[in-house]
Parts: C-alpha cells; structure tokens; sequence
C-alpha cells in the first residue's frame, strides 16, 4: 500500500469544508489533512482549532506535507501559494478557476520546469471529470467542439426564473445561500466565471494559451420580461453556453447566452447542473452531465485529484504539443437575437444580415449576424440597457 499521503489545506469556505467531509466520509483515499491555512482568526469554525493556522508558511516550509490544497477566493495570493508550493516540489491541487486561467502558461512552464504536478479538475464544471477525459481518452486531434454549461448560479437562475416564475433577485440570493454563487456574483452573471473555466478547456481541448480578456463573455444580468416572452413564444430556453470549435485552421471561443431547443441536450439541464457536450470526428456527439456548483460535488472532484496524486498522475498537456501553433481568434460571425435600445447600437455593433425586426412598446430586437470581435469590443458588461443571445 502506498504511504498516506499528507494533505496542507488552504481555505476552509464551501468547498474546504466539503472536502474535509468527504475526505473523512471515504475509506479508499490513503490522504488526510493535517494543517488548514485560512485567514480570519475570530471565524467560528466545526472543527478542532489546532487544525487551523494563519501562516502560509506553516503549509509551504513543511517537508512533510506531500500535498498541497489550495481552494481560497483570491486568485493573486493563491497563485503565490501555488507557484511556491510547486517549486518546493509539492503536487498541489486547486478548484481556482480565475487563478489557473490567468496564469495557465506560465503554470505549465512551472510544471515543466519543476516536475510538480497540478491538478485543477475541481476548477471546470465542479464534479464533471471533462479535464481528465480530455486529457486521457480524447488523447488526439479529432475534436472539433465543445460546449458547456459551465455555470451553476446562473443555471439555477435561468431555471428558476423560467420554470418557476422566481424573481432574478430571489433566484441569485437562493443561489448564494446553497453555495453555488462566487463571493462577487456579478463574476457568476456577467459570465466571467466561465470564461475562466472555457480558457482552461481550451487549453485541454485544443492547446491553446488564451488571455481571459481576449476571450468574450456576456452573461445574463440584463434578461428582461420581453427576452423572457421572445423565448417562451418561440418554444425555447436560454441557457448561458461556453463553446469552443476548430474551424478550419483556427480556433473560436466565447460566452453568451443561447436560445436552445427542446431537441438540445442542453434544454433539460436544470438548476445548479453543468453540462458538457464533446463534438468529435469519429465519435460524433458525447455529453457530460453532473453537479457543478456546491460543497460536496466539487469537493468531490478535487478529492479524485488527490487520489490521482497517490498514483502520480499528472497533466502531459498533449493538445499543447499536438495543435499548439494554431491561434485563437475572434473573426467569427454568429447569428444573433438582440435586444437593442437605439439603431446606433446596431451600427456600432455591425449587426449584418438582418433577417428580422420587431418593435413595440415595449421592446426592440432584430435576428441578424454579429462577429465575436465587435462584440468583444462593445463593452457589454458595462451596458443594462442590451441583451444577446445567439440564436443557433
Ligand atoms: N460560482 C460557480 C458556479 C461555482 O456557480 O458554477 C463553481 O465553480
């Protein structure tokens, strides 16, 4: 049997908790946690305070801890944490998704360089193990597409508003409550929160290194009652969907909200599930579907790490290798419902092909085509008064 593994936590929010549960609720993990690094001393805490310490270095400078946890909020200070405890020569394992997306690269060249492995299933999708199926069974050049529900608050959100007849507010403060919604929500519904998890996705999909500000994401915050009547009226739902595709000798990535049909996998994920559906030259369509937001499902998948560490697995970054030189770009056009409040957001955005125009009272839109780069540069997030959603 191989040596119990000695486990240095950093955090002890929604997530630590879990895993301290599960892990103490599982009898095949050879792992247990010795020292818990958080920052708030006067925080009550369930469990015995000698577990806890306020010094990062408590964790980093101890040889005899194989394994460092990392599942705090602050993306500057855990890629400190991280990046040390990786050149110290601790695997270490993180549910960071802003951290790892903006320091991907230079976390892989950490990697190389120093032998340490990390380990992020925990950081895309919560309990869906799309990372390490990417890595391992579609361990070649056939995929063509991804797309996922990516996010739990805002999926339970766009449920509960549309099936249950929930205000946005309501939905957002249960979301909050259960744990699912990040310390910032705004992070959850203008749809940076899977931004973050599609630019590691595209690194695992297609080896790409992607910038998370040249990646474009909008998300739900200005759905309006007549958005809400447009989709109920056509027999649709939207859903917030991340997707990435190889179109010929390049690669398009991006974030927004998408009318689906009933005949879409995707119309049936509800609530806090996430969802991931793989588009690939011989296997054609594959979906993933489980939990991705919450205590004890992403906990789960950050403890299928630890146990992955016990045998020594790590990332080889094989797309990184195999389709590497291929760039990410935003020249893509795809087709839009927009929502609009004067005909020069509609220059401005260079909204193309119009093929319809409603207006009334209440409400303005047309259905036309729109390029990711205009989009990207329109600055959505800072507008309430617009919304989009691409139409496929
Ligand atoms: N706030 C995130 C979500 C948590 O709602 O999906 C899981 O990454």
């Amino acid at each position: 049997m191989s040596k119990k593994l000695k486990v240095g936590l950093f955090g002890f929010g929604v997530v630590g908790q879990g895993l301290y549960d599960v892990l103490h609720k599982t009898k095949g993990i050879n792992a247990e946690v010795v020292k818990i690094c958080v920052k708030h001393r006067e925080k009550p805490r369930p469990i015995d305070k000698e577990y806890f310490t306020f010094d990062k270095n408590d964790i980093l400078n101890n040889d005899s801890l194989d394994v460092v946890v990392e599942l705090t909020d602050n993306a500057d200070e855990a890629f400190e944490i991280v990046a040390t405890a990786l050149r110290k020569g601790k695997a270490v394992v993180s549910a960071n998704k802003k951290m790892i997306a903006e320091h991907l690269e230079e976390l892989y060249k950490i990697q190389q360089q120093t032998g340490s492995p990390l380990l992020y299933e925990a950081s895309v999708c919560g309990s869906i193990p799309i990372i390490r199926n990417l890595e391992e069974y579609y361990d070649n050049d056939l995929l063509n597409s991804l797309d996922g529900i990516c996010n739990g608050t805002t999926n339970y959100i766009l449920t509960k508003t549309s099936e249950e007849n929930k205000t946005y507010e309501d939905a957002l403060k249960e979301a909050q409550v259960k744990g699912f919604a990040e310390s910032n929500p705004r992070l959850d519904v203008q749809a940076f929160d899977p931004k973050y998890k599609l630019t590691i996705l595209l690194c695992h999909t297609f080896g790409v290194f992607v910038k998370p500000e040249d990646v474009f994401n909008f998300g739900i915050q200005n759905l309006s009652a007549a958005d809400s009547t447009f989709t109920r009226e056509k027999g649709l739902k939207i859903k917030l969907i991340a997707h990435t595709s190889k179109l010929g000798d390049k690669i398009v990535g991006y974030v927004i909200p998408t009318l689906i049909s009933p005949d879409n996998m995707f119309y049936a994920v509800r609530n806090e599930f996430n969802a991931v559906q793989l588009g690939a030259a011989f296997s054609d369509k594959q979906f993933f579907y489980g939990k991705g937001a919450g205590g004890h499902p992403t906990a789960s998948a950050v403890l299928s790490d630890i146990s992955a560490l016990v045998y020594r697995y790590r990332y080889e970054y094989k797309k990184v290798e195999q389709n590497g030189t291929l760039p990410f770009s935003n020249e893509h056009l795809i087709d839009v419902y927009v929502r609009y409040p004067d005909e020069s957001f509609l220059k401005e955005l260079n909204v193309t092909d119009i093929q319809q125009r409603f207006s009334s009272s209440e409400t303005q839109y047309v259905i036309g085509k729109v390029s990711i780069d205009s989009l990207l540069r329109a600055n959505l997030n800072e507008r309430n008064d617009v919304f989009i959603a691409q139409w496929n």
